[in-house]
């Protein structure tokens, strides 16, 4: 069987999909009833990190140990990747040691050729590019708090970064609309977010537009990591590009907020918002946990059921 990678959203189906969103509930049952479910015991994940994380970590670490894993935790700083080891001789060398690696790094280049050296799967788990897992869990909260996100509007306010990128190639899997809102030059790059066509987003230059009547509205920071250098341009670029209480008004009366965080209270999102009534962050950050669990079921042992 051909291995099964997860570099950006596109890469499963839509049935794929869906198996894995019934799977993390049915995982996440499971957990919170305390049964213990063992699927992948003796199964290493190496988890690469190149760029900071807390969420991305500790639910890969505590999701594969939770399924009777274990994981190894890797960094540029202490490893040979920083020292200018080549991404494919590493990854022939990890994939030989392991069953399963997450990489957080710069380019996706990076990651697709480690992938393609790989005898294992590769999750991506943040590229300047997509972050794929984290929209997995995002739609997995809509779907827990509102149903089926097909023919659903998101609201995407701010950069056109790699979570929006990914917010995009989910639109076309899953058959949904996203009404994308930056500032001049900040624009979405079709090519760059790996998309087929237009058909699923639509750009607004006011983001109380994009807002209109959205089931769901959200945002990430305005300077994503690796782009510090431009954070005070950045600053001013994005100033009218705050998700408030006015926004929030606009939309549906029983809209979603969510934003993948770490979160900028006073910069991206007023503090009302994210922490006030339609704010689903923290279910959305817990959800890392259950859905990266179904994903590496799937990537490891295909379609289980119950
Ligand atoms: N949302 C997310 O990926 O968080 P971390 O950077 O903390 O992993
Ligand atoms: N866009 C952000 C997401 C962090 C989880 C970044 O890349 O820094």
């Amino acid at each position: 069987m051909a291995i099964k990678h997860f570099l950006q959203f596109k890469d499963l189906a839509r049935d794929e999909l869906e198996h894995v969103f019934a799977r993390a509930l049915w995982i996440k049952n499971q957990f919170k009833s305390y049964q213990q479910y063992w699927p992948l015991s003796d199964r290493t994940l190496v988890m690469i990190f190149e760029k900071a994380s807390t969420r991305t970590r500790l639910s890969f670490e505590a999701g594969i140990q939770q399924l009777g894993g274990s994981a190894i935790y890797l960094n540029t700083r202490d490893s040979q990747l920083g020292r200018g080891e080549p991404v494919e001789d590493a990854a022939q060398v990890i994939s030989r040691m392991s069953d399963i690696v997450m990489i957080r790094t710069f380019e996706q280049e990076i990651i697709e050729r480690f992938a393609a050296n790989s005898r294992v799967p590769v999750i991506n788990g943040l590229t300047n590019e997509y972050h794929p897992c984290q929209i997995l869990a995002d739609i997995l909260t809509f779907i827990e708090h509102r149903g089926p996100i097909q023919g659903k509007t998101v609201a995407w306010i701010g950069d056109s970064n790699n979570v929006c990128n990914t917010w995009l190639q989910a639109a076309e899997v899953l058959d949904f609309n996203v009404h994308v809102s930056t500032p001049p030059g900040y624009e979405v790059e079709p090519e760059r977010a790996g998309l087929y066509g237009h058909a699923h987003y639509e750009e607004f230059a006011d983001p109380m537009e994009a807002a209109r009547d959205a089931d769901m509205v959200t945002t990430d920071v305005w300077t994503s990591m690796g782009f510090e250098a431009e954070n005070e341009e950045r600053m001013r670029d994005f100033a009218d590009w705050q998700v408030d209480a006015d926004m929030m008004r606009i939309a549906k009366p029983d809209s979603l907020f969510m934003h993948c965080l770490p979160a900028h209270r006073g910069e991206e999102v007023a503090a009302e918002v994210i922490d006030g009534p339609h704010s689903v962050v923290w279910d959305e950050a817990e959800n890392r946990l259950h859905v990266q669990k179904a994903l590496m079921e799937y990537l490891l042992l295909g379609y289980v059921s119950a």
